[in-house]
């Protein structure tokens, strides 16, 4: 199928060495279907599955965060999680698309959702009266979540 103003939407297409059989795109969305303590559900999975199964070639899976936090999505900062996420991957991927994961760090609003991981690049907080500002010169901590 080739679309007129979009010739390319259903050709395949790479991100590094993964490929992608179209250039279709569900982007992250927080369905709020996770548990409280951001592990995977079994409604989260069907949804997900069934959101592949419309065809985008990509599909993000909520958002993750790398700390631990009180969150509308996924955590993926302990190991434990990891098999909970492997079934969301493996539901997308039985429908022919790729699993894509945004990690999700909150940054300098980090007190406002209940992590004490404030970081951020200046020491600047979240809002006015808002304790923890940012612990800006630890510039390792910014860099572990960017590699
Ligand atoms: C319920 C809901 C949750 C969303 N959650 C995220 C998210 O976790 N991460 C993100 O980058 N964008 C999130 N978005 C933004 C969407 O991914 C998308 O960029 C936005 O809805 C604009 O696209 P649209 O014009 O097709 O709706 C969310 C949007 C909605 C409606």
């Amino acid at each position: 199928m080739v679309n007129a103003y979009y010739p390319n939407l259903f050709k395949k297409g790479h991100i590094g060495n993964v490929e992608i059989k179209n250039r279709i795109v569900r982007n992250s969305m927080g369905t709020y279907l996770g548990n409280p303590d951001g592990t995977v559900t079994d409604r989260q999975i069907k949804a997900y599955a069934e959101a592949a199964d419309g065809g985008a070639g990509l599909v993000f899976m909520d958002n993750a965060t790398p700390v631990p936090m009180a969150s509308c999505g996924l955590r993926a900062d302990l190991d434990t999680h990891i098999a909970g996420l492997s079934l969301l991957a493996d539901a997308i991927k039985s429908h022919g698309a790729v699993p894509g994961m945004q990690l999700a760090h909150p940054g300098r609003d980090a007190g406002f959702v209940g992590s004490a991981d404030v970081i951020g690049a200046s020491a600047i907080t979240f809002e006015p009266g808002t304790k923890l500002a940012p612990n800006y010169h630890v510039r390792y901590q910014l860099m572990k979540f960017t590699i």
